[in-house]
């Protein structure tokens, strides 16, 4: 039977965190022996906010690095560079004729950007979905497993799927899903309480994959919390069930199960609750940020698995265009 295929991707914008961690790279391993996986580093994606030259190169690297060190296998994945496969910018540019700017326009993402980056709203910010939509398109994905943060890029990405299959008179392209495990996506928020944890928002409030033991417990001990529950089984604020989410997915259950019931209890230690999750996380950590930082010494095996990675790719990414040309109609010389 042929494997379903699952795309996603991660932008080379800035060291990897435990939001990309759980709200993705996790899902990549879990899906990479039972699907056909396409695994990229979306590095046009990164250029909307014109990234120096001299660092992009080590970026790419980095996110290759990390992903393999949280257990991606390169032989059973297509592992590579958004920017190795030139399908992706001619579906692009095919799936722009179909993408209109009053819907472009109201991307809460896109209206986060002009808000943050005013003297720089370029035509690709605008058009950013649109090239999501290409990278998920050209392999005729039909699940995404990305965090909640981009369930709206990917209800896009539908769209523009159905109006093409629409105007051609086809079913070509499929709908591609966000893909859950729990039936529920995963949102990380920053230690401060103050939204999703991010690459480039407060550095001490996010607990990078290449975080030292000590960086990460100073980190975790700084995180907000408050007096604690007054009344039995309360309802959690959100920065503490983020803390409770994060004991969960590196903490042994029965740890878990104790420091519920002590907020249920109203008797909970909060500085004792994350001198505990200080510890798991840095021993969870650890054995990624150290194979990792191995990895980006070297050089040639990066290299090989990027162009290993692309050479898979292409297969897939090739017959995809070839077929949109001819559905569009640009089949001129058979
Ligand atoms: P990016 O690079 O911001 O993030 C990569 C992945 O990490 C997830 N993520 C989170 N999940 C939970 N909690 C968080 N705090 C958190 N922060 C990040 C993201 O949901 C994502 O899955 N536009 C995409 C990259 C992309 C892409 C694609 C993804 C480009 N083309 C095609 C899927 C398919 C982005 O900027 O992700």
């Amino acid at each position: 039977m042929k494997k379903e295929i699952v795309v996603s991707g991660i932008r080379s914008t800035g060291y990897l965190h435990l939001g990309n961690y759980f709200g993705a790279i996790q899902n990549y391993v879990k899906m990479q022996d039972a699907h056909e996986c396409y695994f990229f580093v979306a590095d046009y994606h990164s250029l909307t906010t014109h990234p120096d030259p001299k660092d992009l190169k080590k970026n790419v690297y980095r996110v290759v690095a990390e992903n393999v060190a949280s257990g991606l296998d390169p032989e059973k994945v297509a592992l590579y560079a958004q920017s190795d496969l030139p399908e992706i910018p001619e579906l692009y540019l095919m799936l722009n004729m179909l993408a209109y700017m009053g819907e472009l326009e109201k991307v809460p993402t896109f209206k986060d950007k002009v808000r943050l980056q005013p003297d720089n709203v370029n035509a690709g910010l605008l058009t950013y979905p649109v090239l999501m939509a290409a990278d998920i398109l050209i392999h005729r994905a039909v699940k995404v497993p990305v965090g909640k943060d981009q369930e709206q890029h990917l209800e896009m990405a539908r769209n523009f799927a159905n109006r093409f299959n629409g105007r051609y008179g086809t079913d070509f392209f499929p709908e591609p899903q966000v893909y859950r495990f729990n039936n529920d996506t995963v949102k990380i928020m920053s230690l401060d309480g103050n939204g999703k944890m991010s690459k480039s928002e407060n550095v001490n409030a996010t607990i990078y994959l290449s975080d030292d033991d000590d960086t990460i417990r100073k980190k975790i001990m700084k995180a907000k919390t408050d007096q604690g529950p007054t009344v039995p089984n309360a309802e959690m604020p959100d920065y503490i069930s983020n803390l409770f989410l994060l004991l969960q997915l590196t903490a042994s259950p029965d740890i878990t199960a104790h420091y519920t019931s002590a907020y249920n209890n109203c008797n909970i230690r909060y500085g004792d609750m994350k001198k505990q999750l200080a510890e798991d996380m840095a021993a969870f950590v650890k054995p990624i940020r150290e194979h990792a930082a191995a990895l980006q010494q070297d050089e040639q095996t990066i290299k090989r698995i990027l162009k290993d990675g692309a050479e898979k790719a292409r297969i897939s990414s090739r017959a995809t265009i070839e077929e949109a040309r001819k559905l569009i109609g640009i089949n001129y010389y058979q």
